[in-house]
């Protein structure tokens, strides 16, 4: 219980100390004195840590030598920015983060490696191909009776042209991204027109409510804390929700823009489309930010490319009786299994949150193909175990 304490005050120092750093830029391309000592102090720690996040295993001492004196051009972004999160929270799973879009070029040599590792082998040679959304209708429903599948969600992520992400972006960007994504999804109609309700003013008990039912972001992620993500909160953060609430959008939460549709039920290919819809009509009015080899831009290398989240909130109880084997089944499909709070939380009454891993190297179409055939082989999985 005291140990536990003293490494959550430590937690909480790390990352109090890495914020004070991480809103100072470096002068004019040269890395700051303070910021310097910073990132040797967390890299050292970090060294020498247990930690098995994807940062620790590619930042070896060279490529930490080699990147800790570079800054990107346009925002003067260090290295201390793309690896700050990494550094205070050593039980990341990655712990990398692109401060602007620059940062993947500039920190070329730590971001490869940690994307191809995560997108399972998207090589530094390899191109996202072109959007293709195809047709979710192809797909059937993957749980017609409602044995196992509780709901189903898609997600995008966006960044606008011409603005960097979270740690780099003023309070006046957030109030002007802010209302330019507000004039956008307001102007939608059809099933996808809605109500944009912005953070600041929020009622506590609606906001509370919104967490609870899986469509508001949580508050206070120490993960995104630490990337520098949480700056000005919660100016220029807001839902916006239609009126069957299916379809809902995230303004500036750890993207400047998150598509996301959701329903009850399995019908993954009807839940895809409506959020393609919805992208589409978006793109109309917002021009998004659009990398030739890494796809769509994203401020966490793990949604490049694509950047979908397809997920179910799914009940298997025989296979997850034995968690390692369960673990084995999801790798071989390529699947992620989350508690149902999403990231970093645990699951209750049995339902987890299973989603695809990856999300490059691939069409958008084929990455809901490949969770829609990964969550198909589970299911009979489970049926398999069941009756044995
Ligand atoms: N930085 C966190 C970690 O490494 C989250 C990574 C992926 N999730 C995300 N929401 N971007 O565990």
């Amino acid at each position: 219980m005291l140990l536990h304490l003293k490494l959550r005050l430590e937690l909480q120092l790390l990352g109090r100390c890495a914020q004070l750093v991480i809103n100072r830029h470096a002068s004019k391309g040269n890395v700051d004195k303070e910021v310097m000592e910073q990132m040797e102090k967390g890299y050292k720690k970090l060294a020498e840590s247990k930690s098995k996040s994807l940062l620790k295993k590619h930042l070896t001492k060279e490529i930490f030598e080699k990147l800790k004196t570079k800054t990107t051009p346009s925002f003067n972004s260090t290295l201390l920015h793309c690896i700050s999160s990494g550094m205070c929270n050593h039980d990341s799973g990655v712990g990398l983060y692109a401060p602007d879009p620059e940062a993947y070029k500039v920190f070329a040599d730590l971001f490869d490696p940690v994307i191809e590792e995560y997108h399972k082998c998207f090589k530094k040679t390899d191109k996202q191909p072109a959007t293709a959304f195809g047709k979710g209708a192809d797909f059937e429903n993957l749980d017609p009776d409602g044995h196992f599948i509780v709901s189903t969600r898609v997600r995008c992520g966006r960044a606008v042209k011409g603005y960097p992400f979270n740690p780099c972006l003023t309070e006046a960007d957030y109030m002007e991204l802010e209302s330019k994504i507000c004039g956008a999804v307001t102007s939608l109609t059809g099933e996808y027109k809605g109500k944009y309700m912005p953070l600041t003013g929020m009622d506590k008990c609606i906001q509370e409510q919104l967490i609870e039912d899986h469509y508001l972001f949580k508050e206070g992620d120490r993960f995104l804390a630490s990337a520098g993500a949480s700056r000005y909160w919660p100016t220029g953060r807001g839902i916006f929700l239609n009126s069957a609430k299916n379809f809902l959008v995230w303004c500036n939460e750890e993207d400047h823009i998150r598509i996301i549709s959701m329903e009850k039920g399995g019908d993954l290919g009807k839940v895809y489309d409506r959020m393609v819809g919805g992208v589409e009509a978006l793109g109309k009015q917002l021009q998004f930010n659009r990398d030739e080899r890494l796809g769509f831009l994203t401020f966490c290398p793990t949604n490049l490319g694509t950047s979908i989240r397809a997920s179910v909130h799914i009940k298997l109880p025989n296979l997850m009786c034995d968690p390692d084997e369960m673990k084995k089944l999801a790798d071989k499909y390529r699947l992620q299994i989350r508690g149902t709070s999403g990231e970093h939380s645990e699951a209750k009454g049995g339902v987890h949150d299973i989603s695809n891993q990856r999300r490059m190297g691939l069409t958008e179409y084929e990455i809901i193909k490949e969770m829609h055939d990964g969550i198909k082989g589970l299911i009979e999985a489970e049926c398999k175990a069941k009756s044995a």
